[in-house]
Protein backbone atom coordinates (compact mmCIF):
# COMPACT_ATOMS: atom_id res chain seq x y z
CA UNK A 1 0.00 0.00 0.00
CA UNK A 2 1.47 3.59 -0.68
CA UNK A 3 1.64 6.24 1.44
CA UNK A 4 -1.39 8.00 -0.34
CA UNK A 5 -3.53 5.15 0.15
CA UNK A 6 -2.72 4.46 3.67
CA UNK A 7 -5.50 4.89 6.72
CA UNK A 8 -5.19 7.50 8.84
CA UNK A 9 -5.39 6.42 12.54
CA UNK A 10 -9.21 8.35 12.83
CA UNK A 11 -10.42 5.99 10.52
CA UNK A 12 -8.59 2.66 12.15
CA UNK A 13 -9.64 3.98 15.34
CA UNK A 14 -13.51 4.43 13.85
CA UNK A 15 -13.77 0.68 12.63
CA UNK A 16 -12.28 -0.90 16.12
CA UNK A 17 -14.60 1.35 17.92
CA UNK A 18 -17.44 0.04 15.62
CA UNK A 19 -16.13 -3.61 16.30
CA UNK A 20 -15.62 -3.07 20.07
CA UNK A 21 -18.99 -1.22 20.48
CA UNK A 22 -16.69 1.33 22.94
CA UNK A 23 -14.52 4.31 21.54
CA UNK A 24 -13.21 4.44 25.10
CA UNK A 25 -11.64 0.70 24.63
CA UNK A 26 -10.77 1.24 20.96
CA UNK A 27 -8.82 4.30 22.10
CA UNK A 28 -7.20 2.74 24.65
CA UNK A 29 -5.83 -0.54 22.43
CA UNK A 30 -5.03 1.97 19.95
CA UNK A 31 -2.62 4.38 22.55
CA UNK A 32 -1.02 0.40 22.92
CA UNK A 33 -0.41 -0.65 19.58
CA UNK A 34 0.95 2.93 18.39
CA UNK A 35 3.29 3.26 21.70
CA UNK A 36 1.10 6.84 22.70
CA UNK A 37 -0.94 8.43 25.33
CA UNK A 38 -4.26 10.10 24.67
CA UNK A 39 -2.42 13.45 23.94
CA UNK A 40 -0.56 11.68 21.32
CA UNK A 41 -3.48 9.62 19.92
CA UNK A 42 -5.41 12.56 19.48
CA UNK A 43 -2.45 14.44 17.42
CA UNK A 44 -1.97 11.56 15.31
CA UNK A 45 -5.59 11.22 14.21
CA UNK A 46 -4.73 12.91 10.69
CA UNK A 47 -1.96 10.71 10.29
CA UNK A 48 -0.80 7.75 7.87
CA UNK A 49 -1.69 4.92 10.23
CA UNK A 50 1.31 2.68 10.54
CA UNK A 51 0.88 -1.23 8.97
CA UNK A 52 2.53 -3.23 11.53
CA UNK A 53 0.38 -1.45 14.49
CA UNK A 54 -2.82 -2.02 12.91
CA UNK A 55 -2.32 -5.47 12.33
CA UNK A 56 -1.54 -5.62 16.05
CA UNK A 57 -4.73 -3.51 16.76
CA UNK A 58 -6.78 -6.51 14.72
CA UNK A 59 -5.41 -9.15 17.09
CA UNK A 60 -6.21 -7.25 20.24
CA UNK A 61 -9.46 -6.03 19.24
CA UNK A 62 -10.71 -10.08 18.20
CA UNK A 63 -9.38 -10.85 21.81
CA UNK A 64 -11.31 -8.41 23.43
CA UNK A 65 -14.44 -9.45 21.35
CA UNK A 66 -14.05 -13.27 22.49
CA UNK A 67 -14.68 -12.13 25.73
CA UNK A 68 -11.68 -11.43 27.28
CA UNK A 69 -11.51 -8.25 29.64
CA UNK A 70 -9.69 -5.06 28.22
CA UNK A 71 -7.01 -5.67 31.63
CA UNK A 72 -5.63 -8.90 30.12
CA UNK A 73 -5.87 -7.83 26.88
CA UNK A 74 -3.74 -4.67 27.61
CA UNK A 75 -1.73 -6.85 30.10
CA UNK A 76 -0.82 -3.75 32.52
CA UNK A 77 -3.35 -1.79 34.21
CA UNK A 78 -3.08 1.70 36.55
CA UNK A 79 -3.82 1.38 40.14
CA UNK A 80 -3.63 4.76 42.05
CA UNK A 81 0.01 5.84 41.08
CA UNK A 82 1.61 2.70 39.54
CA UNK A 83 0.92 0.69 36.11
CA UNK A 84 0.30 -2.93 37.28
CA UNK A 85 1.10 -6.38 34.90
CA UNK A 86 -2.12 -8.00 35.20
CA UNK A 87 -2.81 -11.81 33.68
CA UNK A 88 -5.43 -15.00 34.75
CA UNK A 89 -3.28 -15.17 37.77
CA UNK A 90 -4.50 -12.85 40.20
CA UNK A 91 -7.95 -10.62 40.52
CA UNK A 92 -7.59 -7.55 38.12
CA UNK A 93 -7.49 -4.48 40.72
CA UNK A 94 -10.59 -2.75 40.80
CA UNK A 95 -11.28 1.10 41.27
CA UNK A 96 -13.21 0.23 45.05
CA UNK A 97 -9.65 -0.95 46.10
CA UNK A 98 -7.54 1.53 44.87
CA UNK A 99 -10.22 3.73 47.87
CA UNK A 100 -9.38 0.62 50.44
CA UNK A 101 -5.37 1.10 49.69
CA UNK A 102 -5.95 5.07 50.65
CA UNK A 103 -7.78 4.24 54.04
CA UNK A 104 -4.95 1.80 54.41
CA UNK A 105 -2.32 5.01 53.76
CA UNK A 106 -4.47 7.03 55.89
CA UNK A 107 -3.98 4.59 58.77
CA UNK A 108 -0.93 4.32 58.29
CA UNK A 109 -0.51 8.24 58.58
CA UNK A 110 -2.25 8.32 61.82
CA UNK A 111 0.34 5.93 63.43
CA UNK A 112 3.36 7.65 61.85
CA UNK A 113 1.63 11.09 63.51
CA UNK A 114 1.55 8.74 67.03
CA UNK A 115 4.74 7.25 66.81
CA UNK A 116 6.53 10.64 66.63
CA UNK A 117 4.68 12.09 69.92
CA UNK A 118 5.51 8.79 71.20
CA UNK A 119 9.33 9.13 70.50
CA UNK A 120 8.97 12.62 72.02
CA UNK A 121 8.25 11.48 75.11
CA UNK A 122 10.51 8.86 75.15
CA UNK A 123 13.78 10.55 74.74
CA UNK A 124 15.61 7.01 74.85
CA UNK A 125 13.73 5.91 71.53
CA UNK A 126 13.27 2.31 71.67
CA UNK A 127 14.45 0.60 68.56
CA UNK A 128 10.94 -0.45 68.06
CA UNK A 129 9.59 2.91 67.76
CA UNK A 130 13.01 3.93 65.68
CA UNK A 131 11.73 0.78 63.13
CA UNK A 132 9.89 1.87 60.23
CA UNK A 133 5.77 1.50 59.70
CA UNK A 134 4.76 -2.15 59.41
CA UNK A 135 1.64 -3.87 57.34
CA UNK A 136 0.78 -7.03 55.99
CA UNK A 137 -1.73 -7.20 52.77
CA UNK A 138 -3.49 -10.51 53.15
CA UNK A 139 -4.52 -11.99 50.13
CA UNK A 140 -2.10 -9.38 47.89
CA UNK A 141 -2.88 -11.24 44.85
CA UNK A 142 -1.32 -8.71 42.20
CA UNK A 143 -0.08 -7.31 45.05
CA UNK A 144 -1.63 -3.87 43.92
CA UNK A 145 -2.54 -2.57 47.50
CA UNK A 146 1.45 -3.24 49.35
CA UNK A 147 2.88 -2.14 45.78
CA UNK A 148 0.32 1.34 46.19
CA UNK A 149 1.65 1.63 49.87
CA UNK A 150 5.36 0.77 49.75
CA UNK A 151 5.27 3.57 46.45
CA UNK A 152 3.62 6.29 48.15
CA UNK A 153 5.22 5.62 51.24
CA UNK A 154 8.90 5.99 52.58
CA UNK A 155 9.03 4.27 56.00
CA UNK A 156 6.49 1.75 55.45
CA UNK A 157 7.43 -2.07 54.93
CA UNK A 158 4.93 -4.28 53.90
CA UNK A 159 4.35 -8.29 53.64
CA UNK A 160 2.11 -9.58 51.19
CA UNK A 161 0.66 -13.12 52.02
CA UNK A 162 -1.87 -15.38 49.52
CA UNK A 163 -2.47 -18.72 49.44
CA UNK A 164 -1.69 -18.84 45.90
CA UNK A 165 1.72 -19.27 44.34
CA UNK A 166 0.37 -18.36 40.76
CA UNK A 167 -0.91 -14.80 42.65
CA UNK A 168 2.83 -14.26 44.17
CA UNK A 169 4.56 -15.21 41.24
CA UNK A 170 2.59 -11.64 39.48
CA UNK A 171 2.71 -9.43 42.34
CA UNK A 172 6.42 -10.61 42.30
CA UNK A 173 6.95 -9.35 38.61
CA UNK A 174 4.51 -6.11 40.26
CA UNK A 175 7.21 -5.76 42.84
CA UNK A 176 10.14 -5.83 40.36
CA UNK A 177 8.21 -3.58 38.33
CA UNK A 178 8.83 -0.94 41.85
CA UNK A 179 11.43 1.61 42.49
CA UNK A 180 13.87 -0.34 44.45
CA UNK A 181 13.62 2.02 47.33
CA UNK A 182 9.61 1.04 47.16
CA UNK A 183 10.55 -2.85 46.10
CA UNK A 184 12.90 -3.44 49.06
CA UNK A 185 9.93 -2.53 51.44
CA UNK A 186 7.75 -5.22 50.17
CA UNK A 187 8.10 -9.21 51.44
CA UNK A 188 6.16 -11.89 49.91
CA UNK A 189 4.93 -14.86 51.68
CA UNK A 190 2.82 -17.67 50.79
CA UNK A 191 0.62 -19.22 53.21
CA UNK A 192 -3.10 -18.51 54.84
CA UNK A 193 -3.65 -15.26 56.28
CA UNK A 194 -2.04 -14.64 59.56
CA UNK A 195 -0.13 -18.22 58.92
CA UNK A 196 2.13 -16.21 56.64
CA UNK A 197 2.78 -13.69 58.90
CA UNK A 198 6.95 -13.49 60.28
CA UNK A 199 6.67 -14.24 64.37
CA UNK A 200 8.45 -10.67 64.61
CA UNK A 201 5.22 -8.62 63.14
CA UNK A 202 2.92 -10.82 65.37
CA UNK A 203 1.26 -8.56 67.69
CA UNK A 204 3.35 -5.56 66.23
CA UNK A 205 1.71 -4.44 62.72
CA UNK A 206 0.79 -1.32 62.43
CA UNK A 207 -1.97 -1.46 59.66
CA UNK A 208 -3.51 -4.81 58.37
CA UNK A 209 -5.30 -4.22 55.00
CA UNK A 210 -7.18 -6.76 52.75
CA UNK A 211 -9.51 -7.14 50.07
CA UNK A 212 -10.41 -11.14 50.88
CA UNK A 213 -12.56 -13.11 48.91
CA UNK A 214 -16.19 -12.01 50.18
CA UNK A 215 -18.51 -13.77 47.52
CA UNK A 216 -20.67 -16.45 48.54
CA UNK A 217 -20.70 -19.99 46.37
CA UNK A 218 -24.13 -19.47 44.92
CA UNK A 219 -23.64 -15.96 44.07
CA UNK A 220 -20.68 -17.32 41.08
CA UNK A 221 -22.95 -18.91 38.60
CA UNK A 222 -24.66 -15.24 38.21
CA UNK A 223 -21.08 -12.99 37.58
CA UNK A 224 -20.10 -11.62 34.33
CA UNK A 225 -18.99 -14.32 32.37
CA UNK A 226 -15.94 -11.90 32.13
CA UNK A 227 -15.44 -11.88 35.41
CA UNK A 228 -16.12 -16.02 35.69
CA UNK A 229 -13.72 -17.11 32.91
CA UNK A 230 -11.11 -14.55 33.39
CA UNK A 231 -10.78 -14.24 37.04
CA UNK A 232 -9.98 -16.76 39.60
CA UNK A 233 -12.41 -18.69 41.74
CA UNK A 234 -10.67 -18.12 45.01
CA UNK A 235 -9.87 -14.79 44.63
CA UNK A 236 -13.92 -14.01 44.59
CA UNK A 237 -15.62 -16.75 46.56
CA UNK A 238 -15.75 -17.40 50.18
CA UNK A 239 -17.52 -20.13 51.17
CA UNK A 240 -21.18 -20.70 51.54
CA UNK A 241 -21.75 -17.34 53.18
CA UNK A 242 -19.17 -15.43 51.36
CA UNK A 243 -18.37 -14.28 55.11
CA UNK A 244 -15.83 -17.01 55.61
CA UNK A 245 -12.90 -14.39 55.09
CA UNK A 246 -13.80 -11.71 56.32
CA UNK A 247 -14.42 -13.25 59.88
CA UNK A 248 -10.96 -15.45 59.93
CA UNK A 249 -9.32 -11.71 59.23
CA UNK A 250 -11.31 -10.20 61.40
CA UNK A 251 -10.94 -12.50 64.14
CA UNK A 252 -6.85 -12.27 64.24
CA UNK A 253 -6.76 -8.72 63.66
CA UNK A 254 -6.37 -8.16 67.75
CA UNK A 255 -3.23 -10.45 68.05
CA UNK A 256 -1.64 -9.48 64.89
CA UNK A 257 -1.76 -5.78 65.59
CA UNK A 258 0.44 -3.40 67.32
CA UNK A 259 -0.68 -0.88 69.87
CA UNK A 260 -2.90 1.91 68.10
CA UNK A 261 -3.12 -0.39 64.40
CA UNK A 262 -5.78 -0.63 62.89
CA UNK A 263 -7.49 -3.03 60.29
CA UNK A 264 -8.64 -1.94 56.61
CA UNK A 265 -10.34 -4.26 55.25
CA UNK A 266 -12.94 -4.07 52.03
CA UNK A 267 -16.08 -5.50 52.29
CA UNK A 268 -19.28 -6.05 49.96
CA UNK A 269 -22.16 -3.38 50.78
CA UNK A 270 -24.40 -5.64 52.20
CA UNK A 271 -21.74 -7.04 54.15
CA UNK A 272 -21.70 -3.51 56.24
CA UNK A 273 -23.96 -4.25 59.43
CA UNK A 274 -22.43 -8.12 59.84
CA UNK A 275 -18.64 -6.83 59.25
CA UNK A 276 -19.23 -3.94 61.98
CA UNK A 277 -21.19 -6.90 64.12
CA UNK A 278 -18.27 -8.99 64.07
CA UNK A 279 -15.34 -6.57 64.46
CA UNK A 280 -17.12 -5.48 67.66
CA UNK A 281 -17.74 -8.63 68.97
CA UNK A 282 -14.18 -9.04 68.73
CA UNK A 283 -13.63 -6.06 70.94
CA UNK A 284 -12.89 -3.23 68.85
CA UNK A 285 -13.19 0.25 70.15
CA UNK A 286 -13.42 1.86 66.85
CA UNK A 287 -15.63 0.93 64.20
CA UNK A 288 -16.54 2.83 60.75
CA UNK A 289 -17.45 1.59 57.49
CA UNK A 290 -16.44 4.02 54.41
CA UNK A 291 -18.25 4.64 51.40
CA UNK A 292 -16.33 3.71 47.50
CA UNK A 293 -16.25 6.40 44.69
CA UNK A 294 -19.92 4.71 43.69
CA UNK A 295 -21.42 6.03 47.55
CA UNK A 296 -21.50 2.31 48.34
CA UNK A 297 -19.82 1.19 51.81
CA UNK A 298 -17.38 -0.82 51.11
CA UNK A 299 -14.43 -0.41 53.44
CA UNK A 300 -14.59 -1.59 57.59
CA UNK A 301 -11.86 0.26 59.39
CA UNK A 302 -11.51 -1.00 63.02
CA UNK A 303 -8.98 -0.60 65.48
CA UNK A 304 -8.45 -2.22 69.17
CA UNK A 305 -6.36 -0.40 70.78
CA UNK A 306 -5.41 3.65 70.88
CA UNK A 307 -2.13 5.01 70.14
CA UNK A 308 -0.69 8.06 71.65
CA UNK A 309 -2.92 11.23 71.40
CA UNK A 310 -1.50 12.88 68.21
CA UNK A 311 -0.13 16.51 68.93
CA UNK A 312 -3.72 18.08 66.82
CA UNK A 313 -5.35 15.93 69.55
CA UNK A 314 -2.90 16.78 72.38
CA UNK A 315 -3.58 20.40 71.75
C1 LIG B 1 -10.14 -10.44 46.02
S1 LIG B 1 -8.50 -11.06 45.72
C2 LIG B 1 -7.57 -9.58 46.12
C3 LIG B 1 -6.29 -9.42 45.34
C4 LIG B 1 -5.62 -8.05 45.54
N1 LIG B 1 -5.33 -7.81 46.95
C5 LIG B 1 -6.51 -6.93 45.03
O1 LIG B 1 -7.10 -6.23 45.86
O2 LIG B 1 -6.64 -6.77 43.81
C6 LIG B 1 -8.28 -12.10 47.14
C7 LIG B 1 -6.93 -12.79 47.25
O3 LIG B 1 -6.95 -13.59 48.44
C8 LIG B 1 -6.25 -14.79 48.19
N2 LIG B 1 -6.71 -15.80 49.17
C9 LIG B 1 -7.88 -16.51 49.17
N3 LIG B 1 -7.94 -17.30 50.25
C10 LIG B 1 -6.80 -17.09 50.96
C11 LIG B 1 -6.29 -17.61 52.19
N4 LIG B 1 -6.97 -18.51 52.90
N5 LIG B 1 -5.09 -17.15 52.64
C12 LIG B 1 -4.40 -16.24 51.92
N6 LIG B 1 -4.83 -15.70 50.75
C13 LIG B 1 -6.02 -16.13 50.28
C14 LIG B 1 -6.58 -15.13 46.75
O4 LIG B 1 -5.62 -16.02 46.21
C15 LIG B 1 -6.58 -13.75 46.11
O5 LIG B 1 -5.32 -13.44 45.57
Amino acid sequence: MSQVDQATWRAVLARAASALGSSLEARRLLEEVAGLDAAGVALALDAPADPAAVRCLALLVERRRSGEPIQHVLGHWSFRTIELTVDARALVPRPETEVVAGHALAELARRRAERRVEDASDPGHSPRRAAALAAVDLGTGSGAIACAIVSETSDVRVVGVDSSSEALALAAVNRDGLDPRAADRFALVEGEWYGGLPVDLRGALDCIVANPPYLAEQEWPGLDPVVREHDPYAALVAGPSGLEAIEAIVAGAPAALGPGGALVLEIAPAQNVEARRLATAAGAFRVEVARDLAGRDRVLVAQWTPGARSSRQSR
